[in-house]
């Protein structure tokens, strides 16, 4: 619960912030495999062994926290690289963590009191969108606690040779896609978050453009980092192979 005043400091804080990061705003959002993005840890190397933050250790940025801000939160409109909505932008770490952002510290976090708030006219995402689940929730949670470290170069199991549509295609559309496909507000019409719709992406012809990032087709995720070789390649096969509700 914010008082007056508070919002009056924070609102100082907020264009300070938005001036500090101006121009990162404007880099290129890294692809998830292989690069180190060179974010700073924003001074939270405390407790990483050995001081290299870019190694996975269990909960890792690229892999398990990006993703749920860039399809919940970088919406056109919102907090994308544009519009940046009261100065939050969710598009790359350097943006998460530069505005109201305590690492080791959730509950002093705004974003984490926005996603757990319990007020319907101030929870984000805003209705039509839907709240994150729990287990998005306990993860930023976790995440923000232990550090909020800038873990890039993560493991990811992945087998191209599994492609059934329930169990490897749909969670694929639900960590990268969902926020902005979904329900009545989803983007270009486009839903993902059922079989139906994902057909209808298919036969539309523009599903594996857009996730290729191939020229005449929007990259999607939209701002986000490209999916990994082995996600796309699933997807490729599940789509090859008639993108059947299997
Ligand atoms: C942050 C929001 C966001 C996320 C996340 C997102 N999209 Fe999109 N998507 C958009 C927007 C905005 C458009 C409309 C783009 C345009 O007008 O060119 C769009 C359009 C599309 C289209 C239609 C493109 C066309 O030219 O007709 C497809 C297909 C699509 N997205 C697939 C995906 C897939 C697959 C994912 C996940 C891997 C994804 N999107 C993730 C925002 C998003």
């Amino acid at each position: 619960m914010k008082t007056t005043i508070n919002s009056i400091v924070f609102l100082f804080l907020c264009s300070a912030a938005m001036l500090a990061c101006k121009h990162k705003g404007q880099t290129p959002v890294p692809s998830t495999t292989g690069t180190n993005n060179g974010g700073n840890n924003g001074g939270n190397s405390g407790g990483n062994n050995g001081g290299n933050n870019n190694v996975d250790t269990g909960i890792c940025f690229t892999r398990d926290i990006l993703p749920i801000f860039v399809s919940n939160c970088a919406i056109p409109g919102c907090h994308d690289a544009v519009t940046r909505s009261e100065g939050f932008q969710f598009t790359d770490y350097n943006s998460i963590v530069s505005k109201e952002f305590v690492a080791g510290n959730a509950d002093a976090t705004e974003l984490y009191q926005k996603i757990t708030e319990d007020k319907a006219d101030k929870i984000m995402p805003p209705p039509p969108g839907s709240p994150l689940t729990s287990a998005q929730i306990a993860l930023i949670r976790r995440w923000i606690n232990e550090g909020a470290k800038n873990t890039t170069n993560c493991s990811s199991p992945c087998d191209t040779t599994k492609f059934a549509y329930a169990a490897d295609i749909q969670p694929i559309f639900d960590k990268y896609c969902k926020g902005c496909h979904s329900g009545a507000s989803a983007q270009k019409g486009v839903l993902l978050d059922s079989h139906t719709g994902a057909a209808a992406a298919v036969n539309s012809g523009r599903l594996l453009g857009t996730i290729r990032h191939e020229a005449g087709f929007t990259a999607m995720p939209y701002g986000g980092s490209k999916l990994s070789d082995c996600e796309i390649r699933k997807i490729e096969n599940w789509v090859n192979a008639g993108a059947q509700n299997n």
